[in-house]
């Protein structure tokens, strides 16, 4: 029991990093919550027209998802997963933010990974498909946590479908405006400068 404490605190903390803010900051392209969608993640990164931090967003964002996962995994397979949920929270609710964080598609692709290595590949397959036929994060992002459920139901432990249910309900409630501006045909393709949200 102290034990499922220790890993959800763990990962929630290391979770609750906002690499995207950080490394926009470091590297001086302004403030990312002002920029494009307002959000934190690799996708509004990359609308400051820089790649290498784009792509550090993303490595970071995803790996501190895995390492949480990898690291409770030590004591125990489901422990991993609640670290990587616990770390999965920390991204969309951090506290040192006001708990207004981001939108958990890299974070919820690197516990995958980490937890069950053919479903993680499975849903990072799933987004680039999505991705090359469309060229939207945000919908890529919408599928390929969706269908993750799919893959867990088939490739993994109930611990795992549990963590897919999970980030599939956070991933989509945090992208709410994603989904409107998608209906509306809005939604802009990867790479694109978008007006504020
Ligand atoms: O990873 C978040 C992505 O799915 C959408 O990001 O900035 O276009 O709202 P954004």
């Amino acid at each position: 029991a102290w034990q499922i404490a220790v890993a959800a605190l763990f990962g929630y903390l290391l979770g609750s990093i906002p690499f995207g803010l950080v490394l926009t900051r470091a590297f001086g392209l302004g403030d990312i919550r002002k920029i494009g969608s307002g959000n934190i993640g690799a996708t509004n990164v990359l609308r400051t027209g820089n790649k290498p931090v784009a792509l550090a967003t993303l490595l970071l964002d995803s790996g501190k998802g895995a390492a949480a996962a990898l690291i409770a995994a030590q004591w125990s397979p489901s422990l991993g997963v609640i670290a990587g949920a616990a770390a999965l929270l920390g991204h969309l609710y951090p506290v040192w933010l006001g708990f207004k964080g981001g939108k958990g598609v890299a974070t919820t692709l690197g516990t995958l990974l980490a937890v069950n290595w053919m479903v993680g590949v499975g849903a990072c397959l799933t987004w680039l498909v999505v991705a090359l036929l469309f060229r939207i994060s945000s919908l890529s992002a919408l599928v390929a946590v969706a269908l993750s459920i799919l893959y867990a139901w088939y490739l993994g432990t109930p611990a795992e479908m549990a963590f897919t249910l999970l980030a599939t309900a956070l991933v989509w409630l945090r992208h709410h405006e994603n989904i409107r501006r998608l209906l509306k045909g809005e939604e802009p393709r990867i790479g694109k400068k978008k007006k504020s949200a």
